[in-house]
C-alpha cells in the first residue's frame, strides 16, 4: 500500500513537472517567423530590425550603441526609493529630453535623443520601453556583453526628471554612493553599473577631443576598463585637465575623476578590483564572467526602476544574442604590475602579459 501511495505521488511530481516544464518551454511562432515565449512580443521584432538597421548602422558597437546604454541609466536614475523625484525609467528624458537635456549631467545626450527620437515616433512605443529596449538591443551588438533583459509594458512618463538626479564625475564617492543607495543600488551594484564604461566615450569631458574613449577596447564589453583605471596616470589626452577629469595612463585615453576615486576608495575598491582579474585553478585571468552576470543582474533592476514589474511582459527573448567574444585581459604595451594603484589590501595584484612594443595611443571612436 505504501508502494503505491509513493508510486502514486512520484506520478504526481513527474506530470507536475512536466506541466511545469511545458510551461516553461512554452514558444510562440510569430507571423514574421520569429519565436518568442509571449506573442505580445512579436510586435517588437520589425522594431529590433529597424533599431539594428537604421539607429546602429547594422548592429554596430558604436557611439550609438554606447549613448543608448548611458540615456537608459540617466533615464532611470532619476528615480529615489523614497519618492519625490522622477519616475525612473520610464522615457522621461526621451520624452521630455527639452527639459532634461539641460540639465549639466546630461551634456551630450541630445546627440542621442535626438538620434532616437524619430525611430521612437514610428515605433509606437511608449518612451520607456523605446529607450530601454534601445539600450539593451544596442549593447548586444558589443562583443562580450550580456544579453540583457528587456520587459514590456511601460506606461507613458508623467513627468520630467528632476534636475541633480545623475551622478557627475565632479562628485565625490560619498556623494555619488549615496545618490545610489536613493535609487536603489548597493556599492557593489553601482561598480556592476560602471563596467558600462567599457564600451563609453566622451564628448563633452573635453569638448576639444571629442570620441575620447575610456579605455583601449571601447568597442567590447570586456574587463579591460577595470585594470586600465587602476593604472599609474601619465597624461591628460586634450587640453590639459578638465573637470571630472584625471591623469590617465595611454595617450588618447579618458579617466574620469569618478571612476578613479571609485577604484581607490575603501568602500568600492575591492569590487572595482575583483572586476578585473581572478585567480583561476593557480594562474590569473580577466573576470569577464563575475562582471557580465554582476552587470546584468544590476541592470534588470534599472531598468525598471519605478515600474510594476508584475504588471510588465518578459519579451528579453527579442533582445539579439551578443557575438561569442574570447576575453584576455592584457597590460597595454611598457606596463606591468608596479604600475598598478591597487587599493583592494585583500586581493594581491598578479602580474598579467604585457603587449609588446612602445605605449599606444588610443584611436577616438
Ligand atoms: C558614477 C556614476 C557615473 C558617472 C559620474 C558617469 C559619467 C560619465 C561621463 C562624464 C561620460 C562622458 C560624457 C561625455 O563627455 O560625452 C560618460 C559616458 C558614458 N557612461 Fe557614464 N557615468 C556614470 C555611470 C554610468 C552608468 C551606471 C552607466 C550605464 C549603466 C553609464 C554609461 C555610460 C556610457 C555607455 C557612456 C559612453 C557614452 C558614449 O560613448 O556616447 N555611466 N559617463
Amino acid at each position: 500500500m505504501a508502494f503505491i501511495r509513493l508510486v502514486a505521488s512520484v506520478s504526481v511530481v513527474l506530470v507536475a513537472s512536466q506541466v511545469a516544464n511545458a510551461a516553461l518551454t512554452k514558444r510562440v511562432t510569430c507571423a514574421s517567423g520569429h519565436v518568442t515565449t509571449n506573442r505580445a512580443c512579436c510586435a517588437l521584432f520589425p522594431i529590433v530590425d529597424m533599431l539594428q538597421e537604421g539607429l546602429f548602422d547594422g548592429n554596430e558597437c558604436g557611439e550609438e550603441a554606447h549613448s543608448a546604454l548611458r540615456l537608459s541609466f540617466h533615464d532611470a536614475i532619476g528615480f529615489s526609493v523614497h519618492g519625490g523625484k522622477g519616475g525612473g525609467a520610464d522615457g522621461s528624458i526621451l520624452a521630455f529630453n527639452k527639459t532634461e537635456n539641460a540639465f549639466h549631467a546630461n551634456g551630450g545626450i541630445d546627440d542621442i535623443t535626438d538620434g532616437q527620437f524619430p525611430f521612437f515616433l514610428k515605433s509606437g512605443l511608449s518612451a520607456g520601453d523605446f529607450v530601454h529596449l534601445a539600450a539593451a538591443v544596442g549593447t548586444s551588438n558589443c562583443p562580450g556583453a550580456p544579453r540583457l533583459e528587456f520587459m514590456f509594458g511601460r506606461p507613458p512618463p508623467k513627468a520630467p526628471a528632476p534636475d541633480l538626479t545623475v551622478p557627475e564625475p565632479t562628485d565625490s564617492v560619498t556623494k555619488i554612493l549615496e545618490r545610489f543607495a536613493d535609487a536603489g543600488f548597493s556599492p557593489q551594484e553601482a561598480i556592476a553599473l560602471l563596467s558600462s564604461h567599457t564600451i563609453a566615450a566622451a564628448d563633452v569631458v573635453d569638448v576639444t577631443i571629442p570620441g575620447t574613449p575610456f579605455d583601449s577596447t571601447a568597442g567590447t564589453f570586456d574587463t579591460q576598463v577595470f585594470l586600465e583605471v587602476l593604472l599609474k596616470g601619465k597624461q591628460f589626452p586634450g587640453n590639459g585637465s578638465q573637470p571630472g577629469e584625471v591623469l590617465s595612463p595611454l595617450a588618447g585615453e579618458m579617466r574620469l575623476q569618478s571612476d578613479f576615486r571609485l577604484s581607490q576608495d575603501p568602500r568600492t575598491a575591492c569590487f572595482w578590483q575583483a572586476m578585473s582579474i581572478r585567480l583561476r585553478y593557480s594562474y590569473y585571468t580577466d573576470n569577464q564572467q563575475r562582471m557580465v552576470t554582476e552587470f546584468k543582474a544590476a541592470m534588470a533592476k534599472l531598468q525598471v526602476l519605478g515600474q510594476n514589474r508584475a504588471k510588465l511582459i518578459d519579451c528579453s527573448d527579442v533582445v539579439p544574442v551578443p557575438k561569442p567574444f574570447n576575453s584576455n585581459i592584457k597590460f597595454p604595451a611598457t606596463f606591468s604590475r608596479k604600475d598598478v594603484q591597487v587599493a583592494c589590501p585583500i586581493l594581491p595584484f598578479p602580474n598579467l602579459a604585457t603587449v609588446a612594443g612602445p605605449a599606444p595611443t588610443i584611436p577616438p571612436v
